[in-house]
């Protein structure tokens, strides 16, 4: 009955990639699998809508796009309940109530908001939903009770920030809300380099290999995978440390031996990054090749998707109702009983 909840979610911001995978869905359904949890995924439009107002398309239409996704890695269902924050109207009326819990000095503090903020390059024009959105993000948590929240390591700060809240929440108002904790990959594999060598996997970077990538995408990519750009002729002594080949293969590999000899040889020459990468190639594709076809598959049934949905929104709306109900009650706003 008390299993405990896990929930976590994605901004609907375009299509996952190898990095997601590796830093956070792998584990997902990992975790799922285990039947230990309850387990919800959201899709956050809400919060993906902070930073793109005035791109309602991009996030409608990633919705659809995330929920191939989560379907084709394996999230299933009937296991997992999968819905989208917007059609949660708990979660806006939570966050109205958190946010007279948080100042707007703690709000600028946040080291992954401020970050985004450079990188957004929003200077002073910050959307008060952007700045605010760690709060929002607190209440979908905490609507559902989550207490285990796997997320990549950027999320701590809010994690820490959702904590405070609820302690004030609970200080305040009585017991209600549940502290959450986040669950963050092994040190070293939460973040996969980018196909250039950068040290982070990113759309707007242009380095991502994509779960729906066809297989004559993933061959190209594969091939233009920053090696060593000292080995110029095949003879060359290789560097194996930094060179994203032998990075991904560690991370994809199943036959360490013959990856550990592939390495040997590399760095005494004699091994060309051609056929380092067409071994790559062969590894990600045994990995992304069923995902694919079923992600074409689902792709096929778009009514179904939007279906599975509907159903996920139905049972997260319940949930989060009945949190609601509690909060507004331990606040005294509930005037009609
Ligand atoms: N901020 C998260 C991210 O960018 C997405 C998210 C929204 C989330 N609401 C959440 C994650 C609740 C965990 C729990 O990855």
């Amino acid at each position: 009955m008390d299993k405990k909840i896990v929930l976590t979610g994605d901004r609907p911001t375009g299509k996952l990639h190898l990095g997601h995978y590796v830093g956070s869905l792998r584990n997902r359904v990992r975790l799922q699998n285990e039947n230990k949890y309850d387990m919800f995924v959201m899709i956050a439009d809400m919060q993906a809508l902070t930073d793109n107002a005035k791109n309602p398309k991009k996030v409608r239409d990633s919705v659809f796009q995330l929920a191939l996704d989560y379907l084709s890695v394996g999230l299933d269902p009937e296991k997992t309940t999968i819905y989208i924050q917007s059609q949660i109207p708990a979660l806006a009326e939570l966050n109205m109530y958190l946010l007279n819990l948080v100042t707007l000095s703690r709000l600028e503090r946040n080291p992954t908001v401020k970050a985004e903020i450079q990188q957004k390059k929003f200077n002073r024009s910050i959307p008060a939903g952007f700045l605010t959105y760690p709060v929002s993000q607190t209440a979908d948590i905490t609507a559902f009770k989550g207490s285990l929240i796997p997320v990549g390591d950027d999320q701590e700060p809010m994690m820490e920030q959702a904590r405070e809240i609820v302690r004030s929440f609970n200080s305040i108002y009585g017991n209600i809300l549940v502290e959450p904790e986040g669950i963050f990959p092994p040190k070293g594999q939460g973040r996969l380099p980018g196909l250039d060598g950068n040290a982070k996997m990113s759309k707007s970077l242009g380095n991502t290999i994509y779960l729906s990538d066809n297989e004559e995408t993933l061959y190209k990519k594969v091939m233009s995978i920053y090696t060593d750009p000292e080995h110029i002729n095949i003879n060359d002594p290789g560097h194996v440390e930094g060179n994203i080949v032998f990075t991904y293969l560690d991370v994809f590999g199943t036959d360490k031996s013959e990856i550990q000899n592939m390495k040997d040889h590399y760095k005494h020459g004699g091994l060309g990054d051609m056929a380092i990468k067409k071994y790559l190639f062969e590894v990600l594709n045994k990995e992304l090749a069923p995902i694919r076809l079923k992600r074409e598959e689902f792709a096929k049934d778009p009514q179904m998707i939007y279906k599975m949905l509907e159903a996920g929104c139905d049972k997260a709306n319940i949930t989060a109702n009945a949190t609601l109900r509690e909060v507004k009650e331990a606040m005294g706003i509930n005037y009609f009983g």
